[in-house]
């Protein structure tokens, strides 16, 4: 069994990235410029943008972080994003998901201007992704492709299931797998909540990617020997050995279905060091395409 290593994988494309950043700028160029906007104190989207803003230090990006309260209005929101493009020191930017309630995520997406939309969330880009043209493709699923292509694991002719349907996610994953591209030129299937018969559809996959948000969903009965697995969950459990109280886990039963599968990501330090790889990548080719 071949454990794909995020954390290990990252760190050698963010070598790469660091690279690039000190062959091409200097005193006349200023490095790429990533902003998150934090809504909230949700902790577990707090985390996530103080790594992505850790990352952007790794590499030698510009980062910024704007965070604002759980009582933050539509209205405010929205001026902050028409700041954010307007800004010509800034090449990217992400609005962590998800927002409070009251927010219209929807009209916030619509209201960021697609050449800085590092997390491809936009129409323009998430159209054109599905069209196959260049876009900045949402960084969970870049960041699976680029670890699928870094492990050369087989994907062309592959029956790859697809569990979960969310537009972050489940629905770009699957239509990235099913391009005529490599990694890709897979036979995908998407199931969901009302998918019957899931564990016949699982065992007839060769590569699975769980991206539920179900600890332990994925079980050993539901995998057929030599599988390939993703697993993009991050979910707490409690338990109480840890000094946290809690720890995280994966969509996958990894600990019963590592022994049946040929690879398999763990959780953490699977997919979740890949996202932000990938959304450094994105960064990387926002500022590139505005010199
Ligand atoms: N929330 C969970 N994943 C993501 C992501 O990739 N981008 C943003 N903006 N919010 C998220």
């Amino acid at each position: 069994m071949i454990l794909l290593d995020g954390n290990k994988l990252s760190a050698v494309i963010r070598k790469e990235i660091g690279h690039r950043v000190i062959d091409f700028c200097g005193k006349e160029i200023r490095p790429p410029h990533l902003a998150a906007v934090l809504i909230g104190d949700n902790p577990a989207s707090q985390a996530y943008v103080r790594n992505k803003i850790k990352a952007c230090e790794e590499v030698g990006f510009a980062s910024t972080l704007i965070k604002k309260p759980e009582t933050t209005t539509q209205e405010e929101l929205l001026d902050i994003v028409r700041g954010l493009n307007e800004d010509p020191k800034l090449d990217g930017y992400i609005v962590q998901l998800p927002l409070p309630r009251h927010i219209k995520e929807e009209e916030i997406t619509l209201a960021i201007d697609p050449a800085k939309d590092v997390d491809g969330f936009h129409p323009n880009n998430f159209g054109r992704m599905a069209l196959g043209m260049p876009s900045f493709l949402p960084a969970t699923p870049m960041g699976i492709m680029i670890m699928l292509d870094r492990y050369q694991i087989p994907t062309d002719g592959k029956h790859c299931v697809v569990l979960g349907r969310s537009n972050i996610v489940g629905t770009p994953i699957a239509l990235l797998m099913s391009k005529k591209s490599k990694p890709g030129n897979a036979t995908v299937t998407i199931a969901h909540s009302r998918t019957q018969n899931l564990s016949e559809i699982t065992r007839s996959a060769q590569i699975i990617i769980a991206a539920l948000g179900i600890p332990h969903f994925l079980k050993e009965d539901m995998v057929s020997p030599g599988t390939c697995i993703i697993d993009v969950g991050i979910n707490k459990i409690e338990d109480t050995s840890h000094a946290k109280g809690y720890r995280l886990v994966g969509d996958v039963d990894f600990e019963k279905v590592k022994y049946k599968c040929s690879a398999i990501t763990p959780v953490p330090g699977g997919v979740g060091p890949m996202t932000i790889t990938a959304l450094l990548e994105n960064t990387w080719r926002a500022f590139r395409e505005k010199k």
